[in-house]
């Protein structure tokens, strides 16, 4: 049961934070319900609510499932009609399902990265780089004095240090030509690190600049090369260059995952994802959501369209498909909730049992049931059987026409021995309900749409 308030009261007003929480609230319970268990969710957002979101994550998803907050830099020149500061940055705040076992993949290692290895000393093992001999960290065993192999004696660590390794490890070291002693060879000893052995790709950071993942800019040009806007008006502010999501899918995939983006916007995710494929052979699909259908149709899609069967840009010059390929679906449905998430007066106990089936046990109705559940027992998973009280499904034999749980309506509901789920509009039973065995959840609240 969600213990946010995120509706708010008949007739209250609600704040721009408010509004915004009511309106992400559910979309972050949904999207939960949606994520593997090794899975991670990446939220790109701005200055104004990424302290309401951090707190909507930590209630939704636990705040011990928090990964890590990524700066953006998303601009490559200050805004000088900046009313306080020029914002340079949007944040992407990431959670995992399992934050204790998500592990993220390391990155590709840069050209810059690999330039630092050389091999002055022309060592058959390859280019290597050196790495202090000393540290801060206290070693009783690392304060031993050192001769050179020019003679000069080195008594001790420089002050308030410590040789990382012991004298006999250093002594193996040097051995085996891993100590690097400077070209006349009487500098302070070092560690020579060698490529092969370091390890295959960088640790990600938190911090993302715009040489590396794109900034705004990027992101539009990326677009208007792909799209044709009837009017400037029409253009996104702010399209995320593909550049930042492959960072993503980097880190966060498998070759054969399945990439989610809720609010896809101008396509760049499935843009990324298809570009990523083709750069590391991989075999990602994406699911992309829009909720406004033009959007959907002539951005969306008429973006992805071009991606995947190449185009001819504004220079008269032929650009090839990434290849792949995608469905466009649409959904006629009406939705169940309404803008408050209210339950809609006209759907039907039929809809909404496989709405409230799904949402218990993550699976679908019988296909016997499957648009015609007429009873309040709709089935039992895994020794609990799950009642829905909707509509007046007992012929108003209850307060509100039987969409309140009371002892009378209990006594008339189909009998369960085990362990039950009831979900109503209210629970009226008191102590009565713990002595049978039920659990409670309260709609349209529970049903975490
Ligand atoms: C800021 S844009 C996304 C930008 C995107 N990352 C890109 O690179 O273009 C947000 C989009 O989400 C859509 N949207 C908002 N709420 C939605 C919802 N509940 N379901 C699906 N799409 C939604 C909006 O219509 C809008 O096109």
């Amino acid at each position: 049961m969600p213990t946010l308030n995120w509706i708010g009261k008949e007739g209250e007003t609600l704040d721009r934070h408010d509004r915004w929480l009511s309106m992400m609230y559910p979309r972050l319970v949904l999207l939960k319900q949606f994520l593997r268990e090794d899975g991670a969710i990446f939220i790109s957002i701005d200055d104004n609510e990424v302290a309401t979101l951090r707190l909507l994550m930590d209630e939704i998803f636990g705040a011990q499932n928090f990964v890590a907050t990524v700066m953006w830099q998303k601009v490559y020149s200050p805004k000088n009609s900046a009313r306080h500061l020029s914002e340079d940055h949007d944040y992407i705040v990431i959670y995992a399902a399992k934050a204790d076992s998500w592990k993220p993949n390391l990155l590709p290692r840069t050209d810059q990265q690999n330039a630092a290895y050389k091999n002055p000393d022309k060592d058959p093992r390859g280019v290597w780089k050196t790495s202090d001999l000393s540290a801060r960290n206290y070693y009783s065993a690392g304060t031993y004095s050192i001769t050179c192999p020019s003679g000069r004696v080195i008594d001790a660590p420089p002050k308030g240090m410590y040789w990382r390794v012991s004298k006999e490890k250093f002594e193996e070291l040097d051995k085996d030509n891993r100590i690097w002693w400077g070209k006349d060879g009487s500098a302070i000893p070092q560690i020579k690190r060698f490529l092969h052995e370091v390890k295959d790709g960088r640790v990600p950071q938190t911090m993302w600049f715009y040489g590396e993942v794109g900034h705004t800019q990027e992101g539009k040009k990326e677009l208007l090369e792909l799209v044709d806007f009837d009017t400037s008006d029409d253009v996104f502010i702010t399209p995320k260059p593909t550049r930042l999501i492959q960072r993503i899918l980097q880190i966060a995939t498998d070759k054969d995952s399945i990439v989610l983006d809720s609010f896809a916007g101008s396509g760049t995710t499935g843009h990324a994802v298809l570009k990523q494929n083709n750069e590391d052979g991989g075999a990602r699909r994406f699911i992309q959501v829009e909720m406004d259908p033009g959007i959907a149709k002539t951005v969306t899609a008429g973006r992805m369209s071009r991606v995947v069967t190449g185009y001819t840009n504004a220079k008269g010059q032929a650009i090839d498909g990434l290849g792949a390929g995608f469905q466009f679906c649409r959904l006629s449905a009406e939705p169940l909730f309404d803008a408050e998430g209210q339950i809609r007066r006209d759907v039907t106990f039929a809809q909404l049992a496989e709405f409230v089936w799904f949402a218990e046990t993550g699976t679908g109705l019988s296909s016997a049931k499957r648009g015609k559940a007429d009873s309040p027992l709709l089935g039992v998973h895994e020794g609990r059987a799950i009642y829905l009280l909707y509509n007046g499904i007992l012929k108003d034999r209850s307060v509100a026409g039987g969409n309140v749980l009371t002892g009378p309506v209990f006594d008339v509901l189909p009998r369960f021995a085990g362990p039950k789920v009831i979900y109503a509009a209210a629970n009226r039973m008191g102590g009565r309900a713990v002595r049978e065995g039920i659990t409670f959840k309260q709609t349209p609240y529970a049903l975490e749409v």
